[in-house]
Protein backbone atom coordinates (compact mmCIF):
# COMPACT_ATOMS: atom_id res chain seq x y z
CA UNK A 1 0.00 0.00 0.00
CA UNK A 2 0.95 3.41 -0.50
CA UNK A 3 3.21 5.31 2.39
CA UNK A 4 0.71 8.07 3.78
CA UNK A 5 1.95 11.70 3.18
CA UNK A 6 3.55 12.85 6.33
CA UNK A 7 2.76 16.41 7.77
CA UNK A 8 5.04 17.52 10.57
CA UNK A 9 3.69 20.45 12.60
CA UNK A 10 5.84 22.54 15.21
CA UNK A 11 4.09 25.51 16.71
CA UNK A 12 4.15 26.34 20.33
CA UNK A 13 0.29 25.99 21.11
CA UNK A 14 -0.32 22.69 21.19
CA UNK A 15 -4.26 23.55 20.98
CA UNK A 16 -3.15 24.91 17.58
CA UNK A 17 -1.03 21.91 17.06
CA UNK A 18 -3.90 19.06 18.32
CA UNK A 19 -6.87 21.10 16.05
CA UNK A 20 -4.68 20.74 12.74
CA UNK A 21 -3.93 17.38 13.44
CA UNK A 22 -7.05 15.98 13.85
CA UNK A 23 -7.95 17.66 10.68
CA UNK A 24 -5.25 16.29 8.80
CA UNK A 25 -5.42 12.85 10.45
CA UNK A 26 -9.38 12.97 9.06
CA UNK A 27 -7.99 13.12 5.68
CA UNK A 28 -5.16 10.50 5.66
CA UNK A 29 -2.07 12.68 6.75
CA UNK A 30 0.34 11.07 9.22
CA UNK A 31 1.48 13.95 11.63
CA UNK A 32 4.21 14.70 13.52
CA UNK A 33 4.97 17.26 16.32
CA UNK A 34 7.01 19.50 17.65
CA UNK A 35 6.72 22.25 20.23
CA UNK A 36 10.28 23.44 18.74
CA UNK A 37 12.40 24.19 16.62
CA UNK A 38 15.46 21.80 17.96
CA UNK A 39 13.03 19.05 18.21
CA UNK A 40 11.35 19.66 14.72
CA UNK A 41 15.40 19.36 13.20
CA UNK A 42 15.72 16.39 14.96
CA UNK A 43 12.32 14.89 13.57
CA UNK A 44 13.42 15.61 10.29
CA UNK A 45 16.61 14.22 10.19
CA UNK A 46 15.44 10.74 11.24
CA UNK A 47 12.17 10.32 9.25
CA UNK A 48 10.91 11.42 5.71
CA UNK A 49 8.90 14.43 5.99
CA UNK A 50 6.53 15.49 3.15
CA UNK A 51 5.58 18.80 4.50
CA UNK A 52 6.63 21.05 7.82
CA UNK A 53 3.72 23.35 8.96
CA UNK A 54 6.25 25.89 10.54
CA UNK A 55 4.84 28.95 13.11
CA UNK A 56 6.91 31.87 12.62
CA UNK A 57 6.89 32.99 16.01
CA UNK A 58 7.70 30.75 18.31
CA UNK A 59 10.52 30.82 21.36
CA UNK A 60 14.24 30.07 20.51
CA UNK A 61 14.67 29.61 16.61
CA UNK A 62 11.89 31.40 14.53
CA UNK A 63 10.33 29.96 11.78
CA UNK A 64 12.14 31.81 9.19
CA UNK A 65 15.31 30.41 10.78
CA UNK A 66 13.25 26.85 10.69
CA UNK A 67 12.59 27.31 6.91
CA UNK A 68 16.37 27.46 6.29
CA UNK A 69 17.21 24.57 8.19
CA UNK A 70 14.70 22.19 7.22
CA UNK A 71 15.39 23.00 3.50
CA UNK A 72 19.19 22.24 3.67
CA UNK A 73 18.46 18.83 5.43
CA UNK A 74 15.52 18.18 3.05
CA UNK A 75 15.45 20.68 -0.22
CA UNK A 76 12.78 18.58 -1.92
CA UNK A 77 10.36 18.78 1.17
CA UNK A 78 7.98 22.12 1.07
CA UNK A 79 7.54 24.15 3.87
CA UNK A 80 4.43 26.41 4.48
CA UNK A 81 4.69 28.72 6.89
CA UNK A 82 1.79 30.08 9.90
CA UNK A 83 2.03 33.63 10.46
CA UNK A 84 0.27 36.00 12.71
CA UNK A 85 -2.09 38.36 11.23
CA UNK A 86 -0.72 42.05 9.88
CA UNK A 87 2.81 40.21 9.21
CA UNK A 88 3.24 40.24 6.09
CA UNK A 89 6.53 40.76 6.23
CA UNK A 90 7.68 37.67 7.63
CA UNK A 91 5.52 35.98 5.21
CA UNK A 92 7.11 37.75 2.41
CA UNK A 93 10.46 36.94 3.60
CA UNK A 94 9.72 33.40 3.90
CA UNK A 95 8.35 32.67 0.69
CA UNK A 96 11.78 34.53 -0.33
CA UNK A 97 13.97 31.97 1.67
CA UNK A 98 11.49 29.26 -0.21
CA UNK A 99 8.44 28.74 1.61
CA UNK A 100 6.08 27.12 -0.50
CA UNK A 101 2.86 29.60 0.98
CA UNK A 102 1.79 31.42 3.89
CA UNK A 103 -1.34 31.10 6.06
CA UNK A 104 -2.58 33.83 8.63
CA UNK A 105 -3.43 32.84 11.74
CA UNK A 106 -6.41 32.77 12.66
CA UNK A 107 -6.52 29.43 10.24
CA UNK A 108 -9.52 28.57 8.24
CA UNK A 109 -8.82 24.59 8.55
CA UNK A 110 -10.40 24.21 4.95
CA UNK A 111 -7.93 27.01 3.35
CA UNK A 112 -5.23 25.36 4.98
CA UNK A 113 -6.67 21.92 3.94
CA UNK A 114 -5.69 23.05 0.26
CA UNK A 115 -2.63 24.91 1.00
CA UNK A 116 -1.31 21.88 2.51
CA UNK A 117 -2.80 19.14 -0.19
CA UNK A 118 -0.74 21.31 -2.78
CA UNK A 119 2.07 21.31 -1.31
CA UNK A 120 2.22 17.91 -0.48
CA UNK A 121 1.67 17.10 -3.74
CA UNK A 122 4.55 19.41 -5.17
CA UNK A 123 6.71 17.59 -2.96
CA UNK A 124 5.55 14.16 -3.99
CA UNK A 125 6.42 15.77 -7.65
CA UNK A 126 9.85 16.67 -7.02
CA UNK A 127 10.20 13.60 -5.01
CA UNK A 128 10.20 11.93 -8.62
CA UNK A 129 11.40 14.17 -10.90
CA UNK A 130 14.34 13.95 -9.10
CA UNK A 131 14.65 10.65 -8.91
CA UNK A 132 14.17 10.41 -12.44
CA UNK A 133 16.96 13.01 -13.29
CA UNK A 134 18.83 11.04 -10.65
CA UNK A 135 18.83 7.83 -12.77
CA UNK A 136 19.13 9.90 -16.27
CA UNK A 137 22.26 11.56 -14.63
CA UNK A 138 23.59 8.30 -13.83
CA UNK A 139 22.84 6.72 -17.03
CA UNK A 140 24.32 10.06 -18.79
CA UNK A 141 27.45 9.20 -16.93
CA UNK A 142 27.85 5.80 -17.73
CA UNK A 143 27.26 6.72 -21.33
CA UNK A 144 28.79 9.84 -21.91
CA UNK A 145 32.62 8.68 -22.13
CA UNK A 146 34.79 11.48 -22.10
CA UNK A 147 35.23 14.00 -25.10
CA UNK A 148 38.28 13.50 -27.69
CA UNK A 149 39.82 16.73 -28.49
CA UNK A 150 43.12 15.93 -29.87
CA UNK A 151 43.25 19.56 -32.07
CA UNK A 152 44.52 22.17 -30.89
CA UNK A 153 40.93 24.08 -32.11
CA UNK A 154 39.20 21.44 -29.67
CA UNK A 155 41.50 22.08 -26.57
CA UNK A 156 41.15 25.66 -27.01
CA UNK A 157 37.19 25.18 -26.94
CA UNK A 158 38.14 22.70 -23.97
CA UNK A 159 39.78 25.08 -21.68
CA UNK A 160 37.65 28.08 -22.20
CA UNK A 161 34.62 25.62 -21.48
CA UNK A 162 37.02 24.39 -18.65
CA UNK A 163 36.89 27.82 -17.28
CA UNK A 164 33.45 28.67 -17.47
CA UNK A 165 32.53 25.26 -15.46
CA UNK A 166 33.44 27.44 -12.69
CA UNK A 167 31.22 30.22 -12.81
CA UNK A 168 27.49 30.42 -12.79
CA UNK A 169 27.26 32.57 -16.13
CA UNK A 170 25.15 31.54 -19.55
CA UNK A 171 27.03 30.62 -22.53
CA UNK A 172 25.97 30.23 -25.91
CA UNK A 173 27.46 26.79 -27.31
CA UNK A 174 27.28 27.13 -31.28
CA UNK A 175 28.25 24.93 -34.09
CA UNK A 176 27.04 22.82 -36.56
CA UNK A 177 25.03 19.70 -36.24
CA UNK A 178 26.75 17.19 -35.17
CA UNK A 179 29.38 18.65 -33.76
CA UNK A 180 28.93 17.64 -30.05
CA UNK A 181 27.08 21.04 -28.67
CA UNK A 182 25.29 18.61 -26.12
CA UNK A 183 28.05 16.53 -24.56
CA UNK A 184 29.70 19.66 -24.17
CA UNK A 185 27.07 21.06 -21.92
CA UNK A 186 27.07 17.90 -20.40
CA UNK A 187 30.52 18.06 -19.78
CA UNK A 188 30.33 21.85 -18.43
CA UNK A 189 27.78 21.14 -16.17
CA UNK A 190 29.70 17.61 -14.93
CA UNK A 191 32.76 20.20 -14.02
CA UNK A 192 30.51 22.98 -12.48
CA UNK A 193 29.67 23.04 -8.66
CA UNK A 194 25.94 21.64 -9.92
CA UNK A 195 27.50 18.70 -10.94
CA UNK A 196 24.94 16.79 -8.08
CA UNK A 197 22.55 18.55 -8.80
CA UNK A 198 20.08 17.61 -12.60
CA UNK A 199 20.97 18.80 -15.97
CA UNK A 200 17.74 18.82 -17.88
CA UNK A 201 17.48 19.16 -21.18
CA UNK A 202 15.06 21.21 -23.26
CA UNK A 203 14.84 20.56 -27.08
CA UNK A 204 13.34 24.24 -27.75
CA UNK A 205 12.64 22.95 -31.76
CA UNK A 206 10.53 20.11 -30.23
CA UNK A 207 8.00 22.29 -27.80
CA UNK A 208 5.05 23.86 -29.74
CA UNK A 209 4.05 27.24 -29.46
CA UNK A 210 1.04 26.58 -27.19
CA UNK A 211 3.26 24.14 -24.67
CA UNK A 212 6.32 26.22 -24.53
CA UNK A 213 5.30 27.83 -21.34
CA UNK A 214 3.22 25.23 -19.61
CA UNK A 215 6.15 22.78 -20.61
CA UNK A 216 9.26 25.37 -19.08
CA UNK A 217 7.66 27.34 -16.50
CA UNK A 218 4.91 24.35 -15.04
CA UNK A 219 1.29 25.49 -14.55
CA UNK A 220 -1.55 25.52 -11.91
CA UNK A 221 -4.37 23.03 -11.60
CA UNK A 222 -7.25 24.49 -13.91
CA UNK A 223 -4.97 26.89 -15.87
CA UNK A 224 -6.26 25.75 -19.77
CA UNK A 225 -8.39 22.49 -20.56
CA UNK A 226 -6.54 19.52 -19.38
CA UNK A 227 -4.48 20.84 -17.11
CA UNK A 228 -5.99 18.08 -14.69
CA UNK A 229 -2.83 18.82 -11.61
CA UNK A 230 -0.48 21.15 -11.36
CA UNK A 231 2.70 20.40 -12.38
CA UNK A 232 6.02 22.05 -11.83
CA UNK A 233 7.91 23.14 -15.39
CA UNK A 234 11.23 21.85 -16.63
CA UNK A 235 13.36 25.02 -15.08
CA UNK A 236 11.68 24.20 -11.54
CA UNK A 237 13.31 20.45 -11.96
CA UNK A 238 16.77 22.18 -13.22
CA UNK A 239 16.80 24.25 -9.60
CA UNK A 240 20.04 24.01 -8.32
CA UNK A 241 21.12 22.24 -10.98
CA UNK A 242 22.14 23.62 -15.09
CA UNK A 243 19.08 23.78 -17.76
CA UNK A 244 20.41 23.47 -21.35
CA UNK A 245 18.54 25.03 -24.04
CA UNK A 246 18.79 22.75 -26.93
CA UNK A 247 18.19 24.74 -30.38
CA UNK A 248 17.39 27.56 -28.47
CA UNK A 249 17.28 29.98 -32.12
CA UNK A 250 13.37 27.64 -32.03
CA UNK A 251 11.90 29.15 -29.29
CA UNK A 252 8.86 30.97 -29.73
CA UNK A 253 9.11 34.64 -28.72
CA UNK A 254 6.51 34.74 -26.08
CA UNK A 255 8.65 32.93 -23.99
CA UNK A 256 11.72 34.18 -24.91
CA UNK A 257 10.55 37.23 -22.98
CA UNK A 258 9.95 34.92 -20.00
CA UNK A 259 12.89 33.34 -20.00
CA UNK A 260 15.00 36.56 -20.03
CA UNK A 261 13.04 36.92 -16.60
CA UNK A 262 14.56 34.23 -15.72
CA UNK A 263 17.92 34.93 -16.84
CA UNK A 264 18.15 38.35 -15.16
CA UNK A 265 16.42 37.56 -12.22
CA UNK A 266 15.91 34.05 -11.53
CA UNK A 267 12.39 34.58 -11.32
CA UNK A 268 9.28 32.78 -13.29
CA UNK A 269 5.57 32.25 -12.62
CA UNK A 270 4.01 29.07 -13.42
CA UNK A 271 1.09 29.02 -15.64
CA UNK A 272 -2.08 30.09 -13.88
CA UNK A 273 -0.18 31.30 -10.98
CA UNK A 274 0.11 34.84 -9.83
CA UNK A 275 2.87 33.76 -7.42
CA UNK A 276 6.11 34.46 -8.78
CA UNK A 277 9.01 31.48 -7.56
CA UNK A 278 12.63 32.16 -7.49
CA UNK A 279 14.95 29.44 -9.01
CA UNK A 280 18.71 28.62 -9.02
CA UNK A 281 19.44 27.59 -12.74
CA UNK A 282 22.17 27.86 -14.74
CA UNK A 283 21.84 27.91 -18.24
CA UNK A 284 22.86 26.84 -21.22
CA UNK A 285 22.17 27.10 -24.49
CA UNK A 286 22.77 25.51 -27.56
CA UNK A 287 21.98 26.54 -31.11
CA UNK A 288 23.17 25.25 -34.65
CA UNK A 289 21.98 28.43 -36.34
CA UNK A 290 23.26 31.79 -36.73
CA UNK A 291 21.27 33.70 -34.11
CA UNK A 292 23.11 36.66 -34.67
CA UNK A 293 21.14 36.86 -37.89
CA UNK A 294 18.16 35.73 -36.49
CA UNK A 295 17.85 38.51 -33.76
CA UNK A 296 19.49 40.72 -36.64
CA UNK A 297 15.72 39.44 -38.39
CA UNK A 298 13.55 40.58 -35.74
CA UNK A 299 13.07 36.21 -35.28
CA UNK A 300 14.94 36.33 -31.71
CA UNK A 301 14.80 39.27 -29.66
CA UNK A 302 17.80 41.50 -28.90
CA UNK A 303 18.04 41.67 -25.25
CA UNK A 304 17.63 37.67 -25.03
CA UNK A 305 20.21 37.66 -27.08
CA UNK A 306 22.65 39.86 -25.61
CA UNK A 307 22.13 38.54 -22.71
CA UNK A 308 23.02 34.97 -23.68
CA UNK A 309 26.23 36.48 -25.56
CA UNK A 310 28.15 37.20 -23.16
CA UNK A 311 29.88 34.23 -23.50
CA UNK A 312 30.23 31.62 -26.50
CA UNK A 313 32.14 28.57 -26.93
CA UNK A 314 31.74 27.93 -30.78
CA UNK A 315 32.55 24.29 -31.65
CA UNK A 316 34.38 24.30 -35.38
CA UNK A 317 33.33 22.02 -37.98
CA UNK A 318 35.10 18.28 -37.83
CA UNK A 319 36.70 19.73 -40.95
CA UNK A 320 38.13 22.50 -39.79
CA UNK A 321 40.06 20.31 -37.09
CA UNK A 322 41.22 17.25 -38.87
CA UNK A 323 43.45 16.20 -36.34
CA UNK A 324 40.23 14.94 -34.26
CA UNK A 325 39.12 12.76 -37.13
CA UNK A 326 41.08 9.23 -36.21
CA UNK A 327 40.68 9.73 -32.38
CA UNK A 328 37.07 10.08 -32.67
CA UNK A 329 36.70 7.05 -34.97
CA UNK A 330 38.92 4.97 -32.78
CA UNK A 331 37.49 6.05 -29.55
CA UNK A 332 33.91 5.30 -31.25
CA UNK A 333 35.13 1.59 -32.45
CA UNK A 334 37.16 1.31 -29.11
CA UNK A 335 33.37 1.25 -27.31
CA UNK A 336 31.70 -1.12 -29.97
CA UNK A 337 34.47 -3.55 -30.05
CA UNK A 338 35.23 -4.08 -26.76
CA UNK A 339 37.66 -7.45 -26.02
CA UNK A 340 37.83 -7.58 -30.00
CA UNK A 341 41.15 -7.06 -32.29
CA UNK A 342 38.93 -4.96 -34.59
CA UNK A 343 41.04 -2.25 -36.06
CA UNK A 344 41.15 0.50 -38.93
CA UNK A 345 43.26 -0.56 -41.87
CA UNK A 346 45.55 2.29 -43.39
CA UNK A 347 43.00 2.36 -46.20
CA UNK A 348 40.05 3.45 -44.08
CA UNK A 349 42.29 5.72 -42.32
CA UNK A 350 42.79 7.50 -45.43
CA UNK A 351 39.30 7.58 -46.47
CA UNK A 352 38.43 9.18 -42.97
CA UNK A 353 41.01 11.78 -43.12
CA UNK A 354 40.23 12.62 -46.70
CA UNK A 355 36.46 13.32 -46.26
CA UNK A 356 34.72 16.18 -45.20
CA UNK A 357 31.97 14.80 -42.42
CA UNK A 358 29.45 17.31 -43.09
CA UNK A 359 27.16 15.35 -40.55
CA UNK A 360 30.52 16.42 -37.93
CA UNK A 361 31.20 13.95 -35.34
CA UNK A 362 27.61 12.00 -35.30
CA UNK A 363 28.55 10.57 -38.63
CA UNK A 364 31.75 9.93 -37.71
CA UNK A 365 29.92 7.39 -35.04
CA UNK A 366 27.26 6.10 -37.47
CA UNK A 367 29.96 5.37 -40.25
CA UNK A 368 31.86 3.63 -37.12
CA UNK A 369 29.23 1.50 -36.07
CA UNK A 370 28.20 0.36 -39.64
CA UNK A 371 31.40 -0.87 -40.34
CA UNK A 372 32.08 -2.21 -37.20
CA UNK A 373 29.06 -4.51 -37.91
CA UNK A 374 30.00 -5.22 -41.54
CA UNK A 375 33.13 -6.31 -40.21
CA UNK A 376 31.48 -8.21 -37.30
CA UNK A 377 29.35 -9.94 -39.87
CA UNK A 378 32.15 -10.64 -42.34
CA UNK A 379 34.31 -12.36 -39.47
CA UNK A 380 37.07 -9.60 -40.44
CA UNK A 381 39.40 -7.74 -38.29
CA UNK A 382 40.93 -5.31 -40.02
CA UNK A 383 37.98 -2.78 -41.38
CA UNK A 384 38.16 -1.49 -45.24
CA UNK A 385 36.80 2.08 -46.54
CA UNK A 386 33.75 0.15 -48.30
CA UNK A 387 32.76 -1.38 -44.77
CA UNK A 388 32.54 2.30 -43.41
CA UNK A 389 29.98 2.98 -46.04
CA UNK A 390 31.05 6.74 -46.47
CA UNK A 391 28.36 8.26 -48.39
CA UNK A 392 30.19 8.82 -51.96
CA UNK A 393 32.10 12.45 -52.02
CA UNK A 394 34.18 13.98 -53.95
CA UNK A 395 37.04 12.62 -52.19
CA UNK A 396 36.63 9.39 -52.06
CA UNK A 397 35.57 8.80 -55.99
CA UNK A 398 37.23 10.03 -59.28
CA UNK A 399 38.52 13.78 -58.46
CA UNK A 400 39.11 14.57 -62.51
CA UNK A 401 35.38 16.00 -62.94
CA UNK A 402 33.87 19.17 -63.50
CA UNK A 403 33.01 21.63 -61.04
CA UNK A 404 29.10 21.18 -61.72
CA UNK A 405 29.61 17.43 -61.13
CA UNK A 406 31.46 17.31 -58.04
CA UNK A 407 28.73 20.33 -57.02
CA UNK A 408 25.90 17.87 -58.05
CA UNK A 409 27.78 14.91 -55.96
CA UNK A 410 28.13 16.74 -52.72
CA UNK A 411 24.55 18.54 -52.81
CA UNK A 412 23.28 14.74 -53.23
CA UNK A 413 25.62 12.94 -50.47
CA UNK A 414 24.70 15.57 -47.70
CA UNK A 415 20.81 15.43 -48.62
CA UNK A 416 21.44 11.35 -48.40
CA UNK A 417 23.21 11.95 -44.90
CA UNK A 418 20.54 14.17 -43.60
CA UNK A 419 18.29 11.03 -44.02
CA UNK A 420 16.67 13.58 -47.14
CA UNK A 421 15.96 16.56 -44.88
CA UNK A 422 16.07 19.54 -47.30
CA UNK A 423 15.84 22.15 -44.20
CA UNK A 424 19.06 20.21 -42.25
CA UNK A 425 20.68 19.73 -46.08
CA UNK A 426 20.11 23.58 -46.95
CA UNK A 427 21.62 24.73 -43.15
CA UNK A 428 24.75 22.57 -43.74
CA UNK A 429 25.24 23.38 -47.46
CA UNK A 430 24.48 26.77 -46.21
CA UNK A 431 22.37 27.65 -49.13
CA UNK A 432 18.74 29.01 -48.89
CA UNK A 433 15.81 25.51 -49.49
CA UNK A 434 15.14 27.23 -52.36
CA UNK A 435 18.48 27.42 -53.77
CA UNK A 436 18.76 23.60 -52.45
CA UNK A 437 15.13 23.54 -54.24
CA UNK A 438 16.61 24.15 -57.52
CA UNK A 439 19.55 22.33 -57.63
CA UNK A 440 17.15 18.90 -57.02
CA UNK A 441 14.99 19.82 -59.68
CA UNK A 442 18.00 20.55 -62.25
CA UNK A 443 19.67 17.38 -61.38
CA UNK A 444 16.44 15.46 -61.86
CA UNK A 445 16.08 17.31 -65.30
CA UNK A 446 12.75 18.30 -64.72
CA UNK A 447 11.33 21.64 -65.41
CA UNK A 448 10.41 24.50 -62.52
CA UNK A 449 7.01 24.71 -62.79
CA UNK A 450 6.21 28.41 -62.60
CA UNK A 451 3.77 28.64 -59.76
CA UNK A 452 6.27 26.65 -57.13
CA UNK A 453 8.76 29.21 -57.45
CA UNK A 454 6.59 32.15 -56.46
CA UNK A 455 5.24 30.25 -53.17
CA UNK A 456 8.73 29.12 -51.94
CA UNK A 457 9.98 32.72 -50.14
CA UNK A 458 13.75 32.57 -50.04
CA UNK A 459 16.30 35.51 -49.07
N1 LIG B 1 34.40 15.52 -28.92
C1 LIG B 1 33.63 14.44 -28.84
N2 LIG B 1 34.10 13.31 -28.25
C2 LIG B 1 33.33 12.20 -28.18
N3 LIG B 1 32.09 12.12 -28.66
C3 LIG B 1 31.56 13.21 -29.25
C4 LIG B 1 32.30 14.42 -29.36
N4 LIG B 1 31.54 15.33 -29.99
C5 LIG B 1 30.38 14.73 -30.27
N5 LIG B 1 30.38 13.45 -29.83
C6 LIG B 1 29.27 12.48 -30.03
O1 LIG B 1 28.68 12.78 -31.28
C7 LIG B 1 27.26 12.71 -31.21
C8 LIG B 1 26.66 14.05 -31.55
O2 LIG B 1 26.93 14.97 -30.52
P1 LIG B 1 25.86 16.03 -29.96
O3 LIG B 1 24.53 15.39 -29.88
O4 LIG B 1 26.41 16.63 -28.75
O5 LIG B 1 25.88 17.07 -31.17
P2 LIG B 1 25.06 18.43 -31.37
O6 LIG B 1 26.04 19.47 -31.75
O7 LIG B 1 24.23 18.68 -30.17
O8 LIG B 1 24.18 18.07 -32.62
P3 LIG B 1 22.75 18.70 -33.11
O9 LIG B 1 22.99 20.08 -33.57
O10 LIG B 1 22.33 17.81 -34.22
O11 LIG B 1 21.85 18.62 -31.93
C9 LIG B 1 26.94 12.24 -29.82
O12 LIG B 1 26.79 10.83 -29.85
C10 LIG B 1 28.15 12.62 -29.01
O13 LIG B 1 28.34 11.76 -27.92
MG1 LIG C 1 22.15 18.78 -29.95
Amino acid sequence: MKRPSTILLVDDEADFRENVAERLQARGYQILQAGEAESALSIVRENVVDLALVDVLMPGMDGITLLGKLKEIDPLAEVVVVTGQGSIESAVEAMRRGAYHYVTKPVRLAELEMVVRRAVEKTLMSRQNNLLCEERRRTRSRTTAEIVARSSAMRKVLDEAEKLAQTDSSVLIEGETGTGKEVLAEWIHRKSRRSEHPLVVVNCGALSESLVDAELFGHEKGAFTGALESRPGLIEMADGGTLLLDEIGDIAPPAQVRLLRVLERGLFRRVGSTREQSVDVRILAASHRDLTRAAAEGRFREDLYHRLLVFRLRIPPLRERQDDILPLADHFLSRLATGTSRHFGEAARDAMRGYSWPGNVREVAHAVERAAFAAAHAGVDEIEPFHLAMPTSTNSRNPLVSLDEAEKRHVLAVLELMGGNRVKAADVLGISERHLYRLLQRYSGTKSESGTDVEVTGP
